[in-house]
């Protein structure tokens, strides 16, 4: 049985057919694939376009999709994830779609091997279809990806979409530069510097993350603004041919400002687009290709 817990479960070739088959579906919409499957998508936080994304693409696609609402649920009663899991897993979908606050959760469901997982974002460790859909985005750009440099920037540390873009971003061959204070900065070989400017000097592509409030025990910042005032991207950062990229919600003015946000750099907008169309190569490698 396929599942995508992380990018690991990925060889290149995998990534190179599912940034081939997103690539075909954004050119011209497919006929129905999964008209006869069924997916469960099982948010145990937040999520606007995650979710959304995986709704649109597997109508896009035909399939049928059921949402259980976990505030909702009887985990509220005292069942365990597992319990819940295995309850609809016995209704016999094609595949559930896993959001957790807990790093191990879609490895946990993944290896209770009762039907196909596709991690939709766990704790800090992982949320391989944004890497995948952050990569098709900076690959449409530049063709060819090689040696392209891109810095990322923000809470790193606490940040599932820099753990599984950095893997995946490795993988590819990129040039990765962390640009972080030292609250943000994880243990890492990477190239990496606490100074914006030194960071992006000879930058293709800046990606800018949230602080992860959320995930903080306690609040490392007092004042956000005191923090963009060194981190935030601003006009004055710009070059010709400079991408800005952020996986969202982005924190307007302190990740990236108003102008940046909306000045011909920003792809913001087109990761959000191309996600469908790497969720729809996502479902139907994991729910047709590898049946
Ligand atoms: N990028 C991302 O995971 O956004 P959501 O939390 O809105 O799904």
């Amino acid at each position: 049985m396929q599942h995508l817990v992380d990018i690991d479960d990925l060889d290149i070739s995998k990534i190179e057919k599912i940034l081939e088959d997103a690539k075909s579906f954004k050119k011209k919409m497919p006929p129905k694939l999964l008209s006869d499957k069924l997916i469960i998508t099982l948010f145990f936080e937040p999520s606007t376009r995650t979710r959304s994304s995986f709704e649109v693409a597997a109508k896009r696609l035909g399939a049928s999709v059921v949402h259980l609402d976990p505030a909702k649920s009887s985990t509220k009663k005292g069942e365990t994830l597992e319990d819940t899991f295995a309850n609809l897993a016995a209704m016999g979908p094609d595949g559930v779609i896993v959001r957790h606050s807990k790093d191990e959760t879609a490895k946990i469901l993944a290896d209770m091997d009762l039907v196909p997982v596709i991690n939709a974002g766990t704790g800090k460790s992982a949320h391989p279809t944004q890497a995948l859909l952050d990569l098709f985005t900076i690959k449409e750009h530049f063709g060819d990806i090689e040696g392209k440099k891109i810095t990322i920037v923000g809470d790193i540390a606490n940040s599932r979409v820099a753990s599984s873009g950095i893997k995946l971003f490795q993988k590819m061959g990129l040039d990765i530069t962390l640009v972080a204070p030292k609250e943000f900065m994880p243990k890492t070989t990477l190239k990496n510097t606490p100074s914006l400017e030194e960071g992006i000097k000879e930058a293709d592509i800046i990606m800018s993350l949230r602080a992860q409030l959320e995930r903080h025990a306690k609040p490392i910042f007092e004042d956000y603004s005191e923090y963009a005032k060194h981190y935030c991207i601003k006009k004055r950062h710009l070059r010709d041919n400079l991408l800005i990229m952020h996986p969202g919600p982005v924190m307007r003015n302190i990740d990236i400002s108003d102008e940046v946000l909306e000045s011909k750099n920003s792809l913001v907008l087109e990761q959000v687009r191309n996600g469908v169309f790497i969720r729809m190569a996502i479902l139907k490698y994991i729910l047709l290709d590898s049946r």
